[in-house]
C-alpha cells in the first residue's frame, strides 16, 4: 500500500461532508482513507479543521442548492483561516457550468477535482501545498478502475462495496450517466476478495453498490452476470447478510429471481425503484418496462421467497403526467403494498431529455400529488408493520438507539428497523426478537 505521508501533514486536520447517495459515501470512506495515509486526522467539525471536502450531488436541485448554501458559509471560516483547504467533489462538479460557477462564485474553494478523480487527492493537496495555486482536477470521460485499499470505514458492521461504476441506463430524467460516466463493473477477485477481508475483520453484512447491480458483467467479454457475482459471494464464510442497491426491474431475470431465492446469506429485501406507474410516463422516463411487467416480477418474487419486503423510489410530476397518470401510480402502489417509498417531486436536470420535454408539472400540482402518494404509502408501511406485531424476527444489532440510549437498534432481514431493549454487547450479533409494537418507520420488540 502506498503511503504519502509528507512534510506538511503533522497535525492537519480534515472534515469531509458527503451529500446524496451511498456511492458519494463510500467514495468519502476512501477518500478519508487517502486523507488518513497522508497522516492527517479526522475533526468532527467544520471549524477546526484545515482541510474541508464537499463530496456533492446533484440528483435534485435542492442538493446542488444546499451546496451552495454551506459553500456560502464556508466563506466566512477561510477569512478566519486562510491557509484553509475547501474542496468539492463529487458528481456536481462533474457539470461544467456548475464548475465554472464554483471558480466565479466561490473563489476561495481552492481545490475541486470530480467523480473519476477520486484517487488523485494527495496529489493535488501536495500540489496546494506547493504553489500555493488552487487544484483543479476534472476528468470528463471516466478511465479504468483504480482499484485501492486504502479506506476509513464508518461502520465495524456493515460494510460498502462497490461491484460496478456508472450506468448505461439514460432514463430521461436522470442526471446520473451524465456524471458517473458509462458502466464498468469490477472484476468478482477483487470483489471476492475484498468481502473476505472485511469479513476477517469482523464484519457482518456487506451491501453492493452500483447504479444498476443488476446490469452487473455487461462489460465483461465472457459470460458473468450478477447472480454469478452473488452466488460467489454466498460461498464467503462467515459474512452473514448480503444486501445491494439499486437494482433496476428491467434486468431482474427469472436466473436473478431464483438466485436470490437460494442463497441463504441474501436477505429477503427487494428495493426496485418503479419510478412512476403510468405506462406513459415508463415510456417517456424510457425505463424498459410496462406496470404490467413490474407487477409480474413481484409476483415471482413473492412466489419463491414468501417473508419478503419490497422498497421503491417513486417521482411525481414527471413532464406529461395528468392526475389519471398518478392516480395509476397510486393503483400500482395499492397493488404491490410497498413496505416503504422514497418519493421524489420531479427535478429538471440541465443535459436530461425530460428537462426540455413539453408539459412541465406546475411545482404546487408535484407537492400536492408528492402529499396524497407519502399519505397513502405512511397507511400501507403501518398496516404491514402492524402485521408483524407477534412474529419473531432474526435482527443483526447495530448501535445503541439513537433517541434513547438505553436501548438498542437493529435492522431485520427485511431492512425493518427494530428497537428494543438489550445490552451494549448484543451490538454486531444476531438476535431474536418479539415484535411487540408497530410504528410506520420502525418495529419495537423484546429479545
Ligand atoms: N428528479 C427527481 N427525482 C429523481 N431521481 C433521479 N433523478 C431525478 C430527478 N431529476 C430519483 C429516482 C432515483 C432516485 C435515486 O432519485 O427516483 O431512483
Ligand atoms: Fe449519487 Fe446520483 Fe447524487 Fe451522484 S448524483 S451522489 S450518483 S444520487
Amino acid at each position: 500500500m502506498e503511503k504519502y505521508i509528507n512534510q506538511y501533514s503533522a497535525e492537519k486536520k480534515y472534515f469531509i461532508l458527503t451529500y446524496g447517495c451511498q456511492m458519494n459515501e463510500r467514495d468519502s470512506e476512501v477518500l478519508e482513507g487517502y486523507l488518513d495515509n497522508m497522516g492527517y486526522y479526522p475533526v468532527n467539525t467544520e471549524k477546526d479543521a484545515d482541510i474541508i471536502i464537499l463530496n456533492t450531488c446533484c440528483i435534485r436541485e435542492k442538493a446542488e442548492l444546499k451546496v451552495f448554501g454551506k459553500l456560502g458559509e464556508l466563506s466566512q471560516l477561510k477569512k478566519e483561516k486562510p491557509g484553509l483547504v475547501i474542496g468539492v467533489c463529487g458528481c456536481m462538479t462533474q457539470q461544467d457550468e456548475v464548475f465554472q460557477k464554483i471558480k466565479n462564485k466561490t473563489p476561495y474553494v481552492n481545490l475541486v477535482f470530480g467523480t473519476y478523480n477520486v484517487h488523485q487527492l494527495p496529489n493535488l493537496l501536495l500540489q496546494i501545498q506547493n504553489t500555493g495555486e488552487p487544484a483543479y482536477e476534472i476528468w470528463e470521460k471516466e478511465g479504468e478502475i483504480v482499484e485501492t485499499e486504502i479506506s476509513r470505514r464508518v461502520d465495524t458492521i456493515k460494510a460498502y462495496v462497490n461491484i460496478s461504476y456508472g450506468c448505461d441506463n439514460f432514463c430521461t430524467y436522470c442526471i446520473v450517466p451524465h456524471v458517473r460516466g458509462r458502466e464498468r463493473s469490477r472484476t468478482p477477485d477483487k470483489i471476492v476478495e475484498e468481502i473476505s477481508g472485511l469479513v476477517k475483520e469482523g464484519y457482518k453484512e456487506i451491501m453492493l453498490l452500483g447504479q444498476n447491480v443488476n446490469s452487473y458483467g455487461k462489460d465483461f467479454d465472457h459470460k458473468f452476470d450478477f447472480a454469478d457475482l452473488l452466488v460467489e459471494i454466498n460461498n464467503i464464510d462467515g459474512l452473514e447478510r448480503i444486501r445491494y442497491m439499486t437494482s433496476h426491474p428491467r434486468d431482474f431475470t427469472d436466473k436473478l429471481v431464483e438466485t436470490i431465492a437460494k442463497c441463504n446469506k441474501i436477505c429477503e429485501h427487494y428495493h426496485l425503484p418503479i419510478q412512476n406507474g403510468s405506462n406513459k410516463i415508463l415510456k417517456a422516463m424510457n425505463r424498459g418496462y410496462t406496470r404490467e411487467e413490474y407487477l409480474e416480477l413481484v409476483e415471482k418474487i413473492k412466489a419463491t421467497v414468501p417473508n419478503y419486503a419490497i422498497t421503491s423510489d417513486i417521482i411525481v410530476g414527471f413532464p406529461g403526467e395528468t392526475e389519471e397518470d398518478f392516480k395509476d401510480t397510486l393503483d400500482i402502489v395499492e397493488k404491490v403494498r410497498f413496505d416503504a417509498i422514497y418519493t421524489f417531486a420531479y427535478s429538471p436536470r440541465k443535459g436530461t431529455p425530460a428537462a426540455t420535454m413539453e408539459c412541465q408539472v406546475d411545482d404546487a400540482v408535484k407537492k400536492e400529488r408528492l402529499h396524497r402518494l407519502m399519505d397513502l404509502q405512511n397507511k400501507i408501511s403501518f398496516e404491514k408493520n402492524m402485521e408483524l406485531v407477534g412474529s419473531n424476527i432474526e435482527v443483526l444489532v447495530e448501535s445503541l438507539s439513537k433517541t434513547d440510549d438505553s436501548r438498542l437498534t437493529g435492522r431485520s432481514r427485511t431492512n425493518k428497523i427494530v428497537n428494543f431493549s438489550g445490552d451494549q454487547t448484543l451490538i454486531g450479533k444476531t438476535v431474536n426478537v418479539k415484535i411487540t409494537k408497530a410504528q410506520t418507520w420502525n418495529l419495537v420488540g423484546e429479545i
